[in-house]
C-alpha cells in the first residue's frame, strides 16, 4: 500500500515537472482572479443541501456595478410601474382539477440573506473547469434562438438546438408572463441542456439581436448537477460578446434578498404526481427604461438596466414562450435528452408540461393574452407543442417530448 502512495506521488511529481509551469500556472491563476471577480465579499453564507453555497453580498457591492456604464449607476429600489391585467392577481386555481402548488428554491430551507443583501450563488473552480474557456464561462456557445420565419430545417438543426414554441411578432411589446410547469428533465450528455422560457427579443435576427430571457433550465455542464433551476440569460449582440446566464457577468441589477438567480428550484412536479410551476414576469418601466422581473406574486427580483440594450431600450418585437434542448448526438443517434417532462402534449395536465397564462405586456401597458399566436418545432416527431385557451388557464401550451423514440431515430 505504502509502495503504491509512493509510486503515486512520483508520477504526481513527474507529471507536475513535465507541465510547463508557465501554461499550468497562468490558467490556475486566471481561474483564480476569475473566481475573485465573480465572488464578491459576503456578509453572510449559507450551504444548501444540493451542494451549492449562498453569499449574501450587499446589494451596493453586487457583480452588477462593474460594468462600466453602470459606475455612477443609481440603483432603483423598485420599479416606479407594474403592470396589470386579467390573471396579475389569480393565485393557482385551487378548486379546479388542475390543481398546482407554489414552489420556492432548496437553499432557502438553511437559512435566509438578511435585508440589504442579495442572495448569489457561488461559482466554484469545478464549474469554471468544466467551462471550455474562462472567457466563455457562463455564456451561450451558440446562438440559440428559436427562429420560426425563416424556418429552413437544415439551417436549423445543424447548431443541433431544437425547439417547440409557441410565439407573437408584428408588434410593439413592453414584457411578457407566464406560470411555467417546473420538472427535472433527464439529460443524456453532460453538455446538453434542456430549458423552459420565455424569449423577450428586440431587432432583426442578426449580429445584433437583444434578448431577455426566463424560465429554468437543467445544465450540468454550468451547475454540475441535474437539478432544475431557475435562470436568466440576456445578450445585446446575438450571444457574442455581451451578456451572460444570472449574475455570472455584470448587467442585472438584483434588490431582492429572498430569490438567487441559478439555484435549485424544490419541489419539482411528478408524472401522474404533484404538479409545480412558477410564474414569471418581465415587464419594462416605462418611466426609466429599465427591463425588470418578478418570480412569483411576491418577489420581485430586480433589473436589467435599460442602457444594456439597443433595440430592447424601445420595446420587444417578439415573444416566445416554449422549451429548447441541445441535440448532440453523441452516439450517431438523435438524443434521449428530454423537453418538458418528457412526454408529448397530447398527454395532458399531470403528464406533460405546461405554461399557462401566457400574457404580452402591450403599448398601454397593460397585461393581456397574445393574438395571433404561431407554433414552432424543428421535429415535432422529437418534441411538440399544442396551443390552446380555456377559462382560468386563458392562453396556454403544452410542450416538450422525449427526444429519442421509434418516430424520432
Ligand atoms: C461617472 O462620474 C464621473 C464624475 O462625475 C465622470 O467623470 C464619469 O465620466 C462618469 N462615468 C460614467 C460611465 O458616466
Ligand atoms: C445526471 O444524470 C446523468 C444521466 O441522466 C447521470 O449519468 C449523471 O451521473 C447525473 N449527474 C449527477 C451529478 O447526478
Amino acid at each position: 500500500m505504502a509502495a503504491r502512495v509512493r509510486v503515486v506521488v512520483m508520477l504526481f511529481c513527474l507529471l507536475v515537472f513535465l507541465i510547463p509551469p508557465s501554461s499550468a500556472g497562468g490558467r490556475k491563476l486566471e481561474i483564480k482572479k476569475h473566481l475573485k471577480r465573480l465572488n464578491k465579499r459576503a456578509v453572510k453564507t449559507i450551504k444548501s443541501r444540493d451542494g451549492d453555497i449562498i453569499d449574501c453580498v450587499r446589494v451596493t457591492h453586487q457583480p452588477a456595478f462593474d460594468h462600466p456604464m453602470l459606475k455612477n449607476h443609481t440603483i432603483q429600489m423598485k420599479p416606479s410601474f407594474h403592470p396589470e391585467g386579467l390573471f396579475t392577481e389569480m393565485k393557482a386555481p385551487s378548486k379546479s382539477h388542475k390543481r398546482s402548488k407554489p414552489v420556492t428554491q432548496l437553499w432557502q430551507l438553511n437559512g435566509r440573506c438578511p435585508k440589504g443583501t442579495v442572495p448569489i450563488r457561488r461559482t466554484k473552480r469545478e464549474d469554471v473547469l468544466r467551462a471550455n474557456s474562462i472567457s466563455r464561462f457562463g455564456k451561450k456557445k451558440h446562438r440559440t434562438f428559436p427562429q420560426p420565419r425563416s424556418a429552413d430545417p437544415d439551417l436549423i438543426s445543424q447548431s443541433g438546438h431544437q425547439h417547440a414554441i409557441v410565439y407573437v411578432e408584428g408588434d410593439k411589446y413592453y414584457g411578457a408572463k407566464a406560470t411555467v410547469n417546473v420538472w427535472e428533465p433527464k439529460i443524456q450528455q453532460p453538455n446538453e441542456f434542456s430549458l423552459s422560457q420565455m424569449w423577450i427579443l428586440g431587432g432583426s435576427f442578426g449580429e445584433d439581436l437583444n434578448s431577455i430571457e426566463v424560465g429554468w433550465q437543467v445544465s450540468p455542464d454550468l451547475y454540475g448537477d441535474n437539478n432544475s433551476r431557475l435562470f436568466t440569460y440576456w445578450t445585446s449582440d446575438a450571444y457574442q460578446a455581451t451578456g451572460c446566464y444570472n449574475l455570472l457577468c455584470s448587467g442585472f441589477v438584483q434588490i431582492n434578498n429572498e430569490i438567487a438567480m441559478g439555484a435549485s428550484i424544490f419541489p419539482v412536479s411528478r408524472y401522474h404526481g404533484s404538479q409545480y410551476d412558477i410564474s414569471i414576469l418581465v415587464w419594462k418601466d416605462p418611466k426609466e427604461g429599465n427591463w425588470w422581473m418578478q418570480f412569483g406574486n411576491d418577489y420581485v427580483l430586480g433589473y436589467w438596466p435599460a442602457l444594456l440594450f439597443s433595440y430592447l431600450s424601445d420595446s420587444a418585437s417578439m415573444i416566445e414562450w416554449g422549451g429548447e434542448v441541445v441535440n448532440s448526438e453523441a452516439d450517431g443517434q438523435h438524443t434521449s435528452t428530454q423537453m418538458g417532462s418528457g412526454h408529448f402534449p397530447g398527454e395532458g395536465f399531470g403528464k406533460a408540461s405546461y405554461f399557462r397564462n401566457i400574457q404580452i405586456v402591450d403599448g398601454s401597458n397593460s397585461l393581456r393574452p397574445p393574438k395571433d399566436i404561431g407554433t414552432f418545432t424543428e421535429q415535432s416527431s422529437c418534441y411538440d407543442v399544442q396551443h390552446g385557451n380555456h377559462g382560468e388557464w386563458g392562453s396556454y401550451l403544452y410542450y416538450g417530448g422525449p427526444g429519442r423514440n421509434p418516430n424520432c431515430p
